[in-house]
């Protein structure tokens, strides 16, 4: 029976138990053996593979910056509510022409030129300016007394006010009062 030392081992002596020696390839262990040291049989020597593993170097990530979102420009379809046009200041008569305590009905035109017809009440400061068209159809008014007359189906109006005096006849609707003001000695209204 072969022993198992018999096997190449390291040429330099084993001197005491534990002592290790490296030898092609393999790590020898001094061991006793019958009371002689001798080398053990060998493990093969472990190699490290631990390689330097180059491993690519991480790539640089470019994150894909978020394209600059454009700030909301305001609208240029925002709407904006219709603004409710504005009063026309129209010159429409000489105060002279209106008396005191006295209605008149003037003919003038509108701001568009339009043919517009204004019957005027002077009481003391205060002026009163009516459209003189009748509400039933659209005649003239003129004044009759102390009220306004329609000479086509004979409605009446009060000239301070502008209601209808007499209801059950074909003008029940108010005449409309008109924005009037005195500015040096001219009559002027607001269309
Ligand atoms: S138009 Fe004036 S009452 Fe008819």
């Amino acid at each position: 029976m072969p022993l198992a030392w018999s096997v190449e081992k390291p040429p330099i002596a084993c001197k005491r138990v534990g002592q290790s020696v490296a030898y092609r390839g393999k790590k020898y262990t001094c061991v006793k053996v019958k009371n002689k040291l001798v080398w053990d049989n060998g493990v093969p020597l472990t190699v490290s593979t631990s390689k330097a593993t180059n491993s690519p170097s991480p790539s640089k990530s470019i994150a894909n910056s978020p394209s600059s979102t454009p700030n909301p420009s305001p609208s240029s379809a925002e709407t904006y509510p219709a603004a409710t046009p504005s009063p026309t200041k129209v010159h429409f008569a000489k105060s002279t022409a209106i008396s005191n305590n006295e209605t008149v009905v003037i003919n003038g035109k509108d701001q568009q030129g339009r043919p517009l017809s204004v019957a005027f009440t002077r009481n003391g400061d205060v002026l009163v300016a009516l459209e003189a068209s009748c509400t039933h159809a659209g005649c003239i008014v003129r004044p009759q007394g102390k009220e306004l007359a329609c000479p086509c189906h004979y409605s009446i109006f009060d000239p301070i006010s502008g209601k209808p005096g007499n209801p059950s006849q074909q003008g029940a609707y108010p005449l409309k009062i008109l924005e009037v003001r005195e500015e040096s000695g001219s009559v002027y209204l607001w269309l």
